[in-house]
């Protein structure tokens, strides 16, 4: 196993056992059995650096968890997966994610999909929705979490929020950055889009 190859597999080990411990997780959705690790190259994004540096501070109850996954920063490839025209610069250089375990994951199944999700703080992350249901779990830091027909919540880590097929959501951060997992079943193939207000 390459070097690179085992900080990936201590992150995947990582996301397992929370698996094997939290209900809510593995009642979304089964941890798959049959993740297949692919080279997929890396891509940075501009808060890339601010993940892999972020080791203190860390608010979190997942400490192990965390410092695994900032370890991924530098090799995963970052996504945005919003255009500035849609979203503005200034969200852009304080969001990204990238897809661990999904259908064109660093581990691909057809299962399911985990993104890891980075938001600095001071950001707001504007109402979107998407066909895939979604369970968000925050390892670390804090947000306010919005979503139709439902409170507001602030979340911090281990707490997770549900948001159904299609029901539109927004994130705001204010003193806290947050390190999240995003899961996603059924339909994952659809993105998500912003709603014109
Ligand atoms: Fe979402």
């Amino acid at each position: 196993m390459s070097k690179t190859e085992e900080i990936f597999d201590k992150a995947k080990n990582e996301i397992q056992n929370l698996w094997n411990n939290n209900n809510e997780l593995s009642n979304f959705v089964k941890f798959p059995d049959n993740l297949i690790f692919k080279n997929i190259k890396s891509k940075r994004a501009p808060v890339t650096n601010k993940l892999f540096n972020w080791r203190e501070k860390l608010n979190t109850n997942h400490t192990d968890l965390h410092l695994a996954i900032s370890d991924l920063s530098p090799y995963v490839n970052w996504e945005q997966g919003y255009e500035e025209k849609e979203v503005g610069k200034d969200f852009l250089s304080k969001y990204g994610f990238f897809e661990l375990i999904g259908p064109t994951g660093h581990y691909e199944t057809s299962e399911m999909a985990l993104y890891v999700n980075f938001l600095d703080q001071n950001a707001y992350y504007p109402w979107h929705n998407h066909e895939a249901e979604e369970l968000y779990f925050i390892v670390s830091g804090k947000a306010k979490f919005e979503c139709k027909d439902q409170n507001i919540e602030i979340l911090s880590s281990t707490k997770t929020r549900l948001h159904k097929s299609f029901q539109p959501h927004a994130i705001t951060t204010i003193e806290n950055q947050v390190l999240s997992f995003v899961i996603w079943k059924n339909k994952f193939e659809n993105v998500s889009k912003m709603i014109k207000g």
